[in-house]
This record gives C-alpha cells, sequence and structure tokens, in this order.
C-alpha cells in the first residue's frame, strides 16, 4: 500500500531510541524527510548511524531537550532549513516520572507538565501556521494506556496525558477544516528502555526482581506479550497517510488488549 508519504517533511521528537526512533525508521521506509532530535548527542549519533542504512539524504538529527522553549524553536527552524515546512508532527516525550501522589512534590509536577504538555503546545503552535498554508498537516501525540485506564504508580503520566489527549481532540475540531488531523496513539507496555525502567523502579519498591516484575506485567495483557516498539510506530505512520485522512480526534490504544474499557 502506498501511503503517500514520499518527500513530506516529519519531526519525531524524544527519537534517539525506543518508540521514537522506531517511528522515524519507518517513515523513512516510506521516503519520508525525517528529522529526529532528543538531548543526547551520543544518542542521536548511533541512532543516526543505524538508520543511514535508508541513506543519508532524508534524515537529519538535532539535539533538542523539549522542556527548553529556546530548543523547540531552534528544532523547527532547522527543520525548516534543512526539509522545509513539517507537515507531520510527532509528539513524543521522555517518560514521566513514576511514583504515588505523596512521593512526588511539587517541581516534579512542574516538570510533568512541561514535558508532556506544554512541549505539545510549543511545538503545535509553531508548526500550524504553515500547515495551515499548505492546507494539510498532520499531529499525532504518543500518550499511554494510562489516558484510557490510569496505571497504579505513574500519576504524573495519568493526570498530564489525559490533559494532553483533551488538547489534542479539542484541537482536532478547529483544524478539521483546514484538512489537519490530530491524533493520539496510546501505547501499552513496550519493549523500551522505559519499560525496564519501571520495572527497576517497582523491583525497588516490593523486594521483587525486575524479571519477576516483567512477567507479571506480561500476564495483565491478553496477548501474553509486550508490543515491540515498531508496532507502536506502525500505528502512528498509519496515522500520518493519506489513507488516515477522515481519522482524527481518535486516540488509538496499542496495548495487545491490556486496556480493559470499551472506548
Ligand atoms: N515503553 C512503554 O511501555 C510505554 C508505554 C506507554 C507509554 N510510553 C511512553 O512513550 C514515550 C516513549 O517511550 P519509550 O518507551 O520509547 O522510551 P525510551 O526508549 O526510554 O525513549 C525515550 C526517548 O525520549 C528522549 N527524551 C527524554 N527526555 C527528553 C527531553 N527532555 N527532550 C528530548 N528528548 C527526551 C530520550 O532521548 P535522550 O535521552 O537522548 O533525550 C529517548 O530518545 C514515553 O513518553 C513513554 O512514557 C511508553
Amino acid at each position: 500500500m502506498n501511503l503517500g508519504l514520499r518527500n513530506k517533511v516529519v519531526l519525531v521528537t524524544a527519537a534517539s531510541s525506543g518508540i521514537g526512533k522506531s517511528t522515524a525508521e519507518l517513515f523513512l521506509k516510506e521516503d519520508a524527510k525525517v528529522v529526529i532530535c532528543s538531548r543526547s548527542k551520543e544518542k542521536l549519533l548511533e541512532t543516526f548511524s543505524e538508520l543511514s542504512q535508508y541513506g543519508n539524504n532524508n534524515l537529519f538529527w538535532t539535539i533538542c531537550d523539549i522542556n527548553e522553549i529556546s530548543d523547540i524553536n531552534n528544532t523547527v527552524n532547522l527543520v525548516k532549513e534543512k526539509f522545509g515546512d513539517i507537515d507531520i508532527l510527532v509528539n513524543n516525550c521522555g517518560g514521566p516520572t513514576a511514583g504515588f501522589f505523596e512521593d512526588l512534590d511539587e517541581a516534579e509536577f512542574e516538570f510533568a507538565y512541561k514535558q508532556v504538555l506544554m512541549s505539545v503546545v510549543r511545538f503545535t503552535k509553531l508548526v500550524i501556521p504553515k500547515m495551515k498554508i499548505k492546507n494539510w498537516g498532520r499531529i499525532i501525540n504518543i500518550t499511554s494506556i494510562a489516558v484510557h485506564q490510569p496505571v497504579e504508580n505513574l500519576i504524573l503520566s495519568n493526570t498530564f496525558r489525559t490533559a494532553l489527549l483533551g488538547l489534542s481532540k479539542t484541537l482536532s475540531t478547529q483544524l478539521a477544516k483546514n484538512n489537519i488531523t490530530v491524533n493520539s496513539v496510546a501505547p501499552g507496555y513496550t519493549l523500551t528502555q522505559r519499560i525496564y525502567e519501571l520495572a527497576l523502579h517497582k523491583a525497588k519498591q516490593t523486594n521483587e526482581s525486575h524479571e519477576t516484575i516483567l512477567a507479571n506485567m506480561t500476564k495483565e495483557i491478553p496477548m501474553q506479550r509486550m508490543a515491540m516498539p515498531e508496532e507502536i510506530a506502525a500505528a502512528i505512520v498509519f496515522l500520518a497517510s493519506e489513507q488516515a485522512a477522515y481519522i482524527t480526534g481518535n486516540s488509538i490504544h496499542v496495548d495487545g488488549g491490556r486496556v480493559k474499557s470499551l472506548f
């Protein structure tokens, strides 16, 4: 199937590893022009080298801490200089700190607010004007199954990702007439660095091994396995495609059946 993504300009944030990296890879396979960003130069260089198997011409990297407004502005300007205005914005971020309400202080709430919600507000504000001129655009926000079913010890994720969902839905109605779709992808447990970090965090609290924690998490999933990051990426890339032109304001959970709710 031709997804109509050839030469589309894509920015994937927080993409030096995991879901962001797999998403960038899938866009490259579709011949899109892809920029990846994150904080660590070392990780970006490693990922750039790995993804160079698809050729260097369509791939660019830049350092960006998505909690910093100046980095966000620089990144969007750099994408424009390198490939042109952004057609497809994939808003990804690092995972918010795990913990229960009483474990987390105000500074941690403020950090997560900037990381999960304000980064999306800031990137989105910068890309919308040009998408409106082109009368075409895709904004895809990576959230978590926490937006459909809160995760016990992830109160920061539960809190700010649901706010992000509200933002996505509202924006989708405001931008639909401009042919700009806004959707969210909510991953379930996915085999990346993040899931090991969460398991290690829980292992410390419970005195179980992180292997036992991971095995128990897997048992919660009807498919009895965790996702591969490319399985999350597949939904993201589909939502960016021409075939998904009539899908907007949605949140798709890619979770092997983990969410128990009907919607
Ligand atoms: N894995 C799961 O099971 C799962 C489930 C539900 C939701 N999610 C969510 O999906 C998102 C991606 O997770 P993942 O599993 O792919 O995690 P991951 O493999 O740990 O990747 C996180 C990425 O975020 C980047 N990053 C972190 N802080 C950043 C910042 N301030 N500015 C820019 N980049 C930053 C990291 O790169 P640098 O270190 O180079 O900055 C890295 O590339 C997270 O929000 C996570 O919570 C994951």
